[in-house]
């Protein structure tokens, strides 16, 4: 039988040697390299990724020229148009969709947790009431390590479920606990008759003096944002989780760098990126302005909201997101909103434009989320907030995977050295070029 292998041949030696062929369930086929460097001494370049496989994963499959996204096999489009979060959570973390009673023992569990220890509160206190609620995100979610001590072993599966289900539950309430205190609002605590989304809404919006009503659609749209966010596989925080945890530190802390790496405005920090960018555009006729911008080398400005590592079609998620922008303001009577009209046109002008086209750049799943964030009265510094909470799920799933996973290692990627290789110390006096003591 012909063996799954490919062939490398050094051109320098003359020496060839068999790499074995990896293939999952379906994607490319990927080429194992773990013993390249013991067998020819090479290392291997790619900076950023563009063609390696850190990891085995069962969790989010992704082809990016045909636009296909799927969570544990289901297409992204039926679960956003089926699911609730709540079960996709269930369906990252465990593998398979819930049964009702699942569903139900799961979704109690997610409520039991929802509350913060008290003295973790005083932890929003330190910082100044103008700090990004991402920052804040950053501190107060790495110091949830130094409460649950009961969940840090991340040997133990039961610590690591326990962990995982606080996670989850805990992040709304330090989300909508940093709103809050950029607000100056009192903190609400967690009502676990509510649904996750819900309940993050009356956390952010309630105040004690008042009634607070959910709205459905702002709750069922938050929903379905969350669905499509919640993974996204080895992106750059995901990745980013992982090689932190590769090191067996405990998961808090492991989410906590997630949310770091989530903020750029690469990545998760898109989102902001895009309203600021459309406030600064202002009306179409500036639009031709900015599209030239964004074409000009020598200008750092990029359209955000477009273009992905992965998507070179139209990312599915914003498709869905663009038709939910819709329906959302439709329903809210919001139909003419300028900024989605904006929105719009600029996507229209790109799409037609050869940069865009030749370097398939399409709108990704950030173009429109902060649109409909806006209008259900979120502000533009809370928008990466809201992505983290949903994402937390895919990390919290990525995390558990890598734990349990007996080819998992630390993460140590080599480099390819270009500075100096050897000189000798030279004390300072005699040191060339400095203007103390002699030349
Ligand atoms: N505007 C203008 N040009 C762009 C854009 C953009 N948004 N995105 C890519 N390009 C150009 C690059 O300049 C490059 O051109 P060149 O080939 O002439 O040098 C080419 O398209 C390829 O771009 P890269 O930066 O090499 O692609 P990469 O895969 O490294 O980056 C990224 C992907 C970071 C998403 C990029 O498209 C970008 O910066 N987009 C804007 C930010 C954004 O929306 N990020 C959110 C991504 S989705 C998410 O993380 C949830």
């Amino acid at each position: 039988m012909k063996k799954d292998t490919v062939t490398f041949t050094d051109n320098t030696t003359g020496k060839s040697i068999e790499l074995p062929v990896m293939r999952g369930t379906v994607g490319p086929p990927v080429i194992d390299i773990s013993k390249f460097y013991k067998e020819t001494g090479y290392f291997t370049f790619d900076p950023g990724f563009m063609s390696t496989a850190s990891c085995r994963s069962k969790i989010t499959y992704i082809d990016g020229d045909a636009g296909i996204l799927r969570y544990r096999g289901y297409p992204i489009e039926q679960l956003a148009a089926k699911s609730s979060f709540i079960e996709v959570a269930y369906l990252m973390l465990y593998g398979d969709l819930p049964c009702a009673s699942e569903l139900e023992r799961f979704t109690a569990l997610i409520r039991r947790h929802t509350m913060i220890n008290e003295s973790l509160k005083s932890f929003y206190q330190g910082f100044y009431h103008d700090a990004h609620p991402m920052a804040v995100m950053v501190g107060v979610f790495g110091s949830l390590s130094a409460f649950y001590h009961d969940s840090l072993d991340i040997n133990n599966p039961e610590h690591r479920e326990l962990a995982a289900l606080r996670m989850i539950a805990k992040m709304p309430t330090i989300a909508a606990a940093s709103y809050k205190h950029s607000t100056g609002e009192p903190f609400i605590y967690p009502k676990n008759k509510l649904g996750y989304c819900g309940n993050l809404l009356h956390m952010m919006f309630s105040v004690p003096s008042e009634d607070y009503q959910i709205d459905p659609i702002a709750e069922r749209a938050l929903d379905l944002i969350f669905i499509l966010h919640a993974d996204h596989e080895q992106n750059a925080s995901t990745s980013t989780v992982r090689l932190a945890g590769s090191s067996s530190a405990n998961p808090f802390a492991c989410v906590s760098s997630g949310i770091t790496a989530l903020w750029g405005p690469a990545h998760g920090g898109a989102n902001e990126a895009v309203l600021n960018m459309l406030d600064e555009i202002g009306d179409a006729s500036q639009i031709e302005k900015y599209i030239a911008k964004a074409k000009d080398k020598s200008d750092p400005f990029r359209l955000m909201g477009f273009g992905h590592r992965i998507y070179k079609e139209y990312d599915p998620r914003a498709t869905i997101i663009r038709q939910m922008c819709h329906e959302v303001l439709t329903k809210l009577g919001k139909e003419d909103d300028p900024l989605f009209e904006l929105a719009q046109k600029l996507e229209e002008v790109a799409l037609t434009d050869d940069y865009f086209k030749e370097r398939s750049l399409y709108p990704n799943v950030d173009f429109y989320s902060g649109i409909i964030y806006r209008v259900l009265g979120i502000p533009a510094n809370m928008f990466t907030v809201m992505f983290a909470v949903a994402r937390t799920v895919g990390w919290v799933a990525q995390w558990m995977e890598m734990i349990s996973d007996p080819d998992q290692r630390i993460s140590r990627p080599r480099q390819l050295y270009e500075g100096t290789s050897l000189r000798d110390y030279v004390s300072i006096e005699r040191r060339a070029g400095c203007d103390l003591g002699e030349k």
